[in-house]
């Protein structure tokens, strides 16, 4: 999901300084804890909600859980803009998108 969260370049972890330009950041739709679509968003908190169990991503921290039973964030994607101005990803995620326990079924 693309998120706008300033009008300047946006970094959410150290690391991740090219990440956010112009402020939008993307991360994974699917819930590291059981995979649900994380679709809810508490603007006051700046939280990204997964409708399912209730865990909580901080949005301008890397989308760490803050709450809930996820285990891990949710993975960015690294965007830049083009010289159109499009926006698209520098690469692909850093980490597996989903719950962990797909990956075992990957091996
Ligand atoms: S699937 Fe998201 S909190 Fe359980």
């Amino acid at each position: 999901m693309l998120i706008r969260v300033s009008n300047e370049n946006y970094t959410t972890q150290k690391g991740r300084e090219s990440w956010g330009p112009k402020g939008y950041i993307a991360y994974s739709k699917l819930c590291t804890h059981l995979g649900c679509p994380v679709g809810l968003y508490e603007q006051e908190l700046q939280l990204l909600v997964c409708p399912c169990h209730q865990s909580m991503f901080n949005v301008t921290n890397g989308a760490i859980p803050e709450f809930g039973p996820a285990p891990r964030p949710l993975p960015q994607l690294p965007l830049y803009i083009d010289a159109e101005g499009n926006i698209r990803a520098q690469n692909g995620y850093d980490q597996p998108v989903g719950p962990g326990f797909w990956e075992r079924h990957n091996v």
